[in-house]
């Protein structure tokens, strides 16, 4: 009699595989999944494979359901405009957790650049780009393939290279110099525009404009440039699993290939490239402070058998606040609150659910339960 047993993704369960040492050869490697695309391989690694992967999609020209697009143009001169433009960011973040804008103050050159600058990172020689390869995170450049490779989780199709900005800035000499100037340039831009952005999401909450910012949500800021190669066997294995945010907001630069969804309404609705927009994105910190009246949203990145897909995302978080430390208590913001809107959440530290989420990995589940009163 033959016994064959399955384990989660639906795979038969071969005693003779070993998925700890696959993952080792690849992280030893330190050439991340570029380095797999460079030696030529045309069926992935086992360690990628992730079971059913639910690609019933929604797309835009099927359907009247699409992320909203803002257009920040004037909005500081035309008090009507202004107004309007509230009452949509408003709705966006509730209702979507994501918008993109356009018309943000920051150049489309230096957006395209910025793509340029990342995608050279990552193409250039092994031997070069394997010196900034770590999994120190204390580190402020970094270079790795999937920051929780050694999880159960199936690995993602994607190698990162990632830089701190504030309030901590990588030193200049340490950013390597195929992006260097770009990256300096990128940094100082989107770090402006997150603050514009914060005073747009107090507002939009009817809050005074510098409300988030004197929370200190604007304080921190990392970003990621991810490069997803073009992959073999998309049907088999995703760019990026399911996940929300753990942060406070997200801007996302993505180029023109596609391939990033968020969950809304139980669908997954593309997020279509537009050229020159920034994706904004709600994290679980504000939901929990704005006590859902912003929401953090599900979303994910599928594998293509084209690219590389390269994006870029700018969290602002504030794990590393100058004074206070992850010990900051944050909770329902009060002026937010009424009778007959009780606070959801309890008070919790940056410390305290940061390590929740991280520890928690990306399982599907909302990191925010725990937290609920
Ligand atoms: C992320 C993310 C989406 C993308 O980095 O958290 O969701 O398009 N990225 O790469
Ligand atoms: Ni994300």
């Amino acid at each position: 009699m033959v016994v064959t047993n399955t384990n989660q993704l639906g795979e038969t369960i071969d005693s003779t595989y070993d998925r700890k040492a696959e993952k080792k050869a690849f992280d030893d490697s330190k050439a991340g999944v570029r380095g797999l695309v460079e030696s030529g391989v045309t069926k992935i690694p086992r360690m990628f494979h992730a079971g059913k992967l639910d690609v019933i999609e929604t797309s835009p020209s099927h359907t009247k359901l699409s992320i909203p697009i803002i257009d920040l143009k004037d909005i500081h001169s035309n008090p009507a405009l202004h107004t309007q433009v509230m009452g949509k960011i408003r709705s966006a973040c509730h209702e979507w957790g994501f918008f993109q804008v356009i018309n943000h103050g920051i150049p489309i050159s230096v957006l395209d650049e910025l793509i340029d600058g990342i995608r050279r990172f990552h193409e250039q020689d092994a031997e070069v780009r394997k010196e900034f390869y770590t999994r120190d995170l204390k580190k402020k450049v970094l270079y790795y393939s999937n920051i929780s490779l050694y999880s159960d989780q199936p690995v993602n199709w994607r190698d990162t290279f990632g830089f701190g900005v504030a309030p901590d800035p990588a030193k200049p000499e340490e950013i390597p110099s195929v992006c260097r100037d770009i990256v300096i340039e990128y940094s100082k831009k989107i770090r402006d525009l997150g603050f514009t952005m914060f005073e747009l999401l107090s507002e939009a909450l009817g809050l005074n404009p510098s409300y988030l910012k004197e929370l200190n949500c604007a304080e921190g800021l990392f970003i990621l440039g991810h490069y997803y190669p073009a992959c073999p066997e998309p049907e088999l294995t995703m760019g990026t699993t399911k996940h929300t945010d753990s942060n406070f907001m997200t801007l996302l630069l993505q180029d023109q290939l596609g391939g990033l969804q968020v969950l809304h309404q139980n669908q997954w609705v593309n997020v279509p490239p537009v050229h020159g927009a920034l994706v904004v994105n709600i994290g679980d910190l504000l939901q929990l402070i704005t006590n859902d009246k912003f929401v953090s949203v599900y979303h994910r990145v599928l594998s293509q058998n084209t690219g590389p897909r390269i994006s870029v995302a700018s969290f602002f978080v504030n794990s590393h606040d100058p004074v206070e430390g992850t010990s900051k208590v944050y909770g329902p913001i009060k002026e937010l609150l009424s009778e007959e809107n009780p606070p959801i959440y309890r008070d919790t530290t940056l410390k305290e659910f940061l390590a929740y989420y991280y520890a928690k990995g990306l399982d599907g589940n909302s990191s925010l339960d725990p937290f609920r009163v």
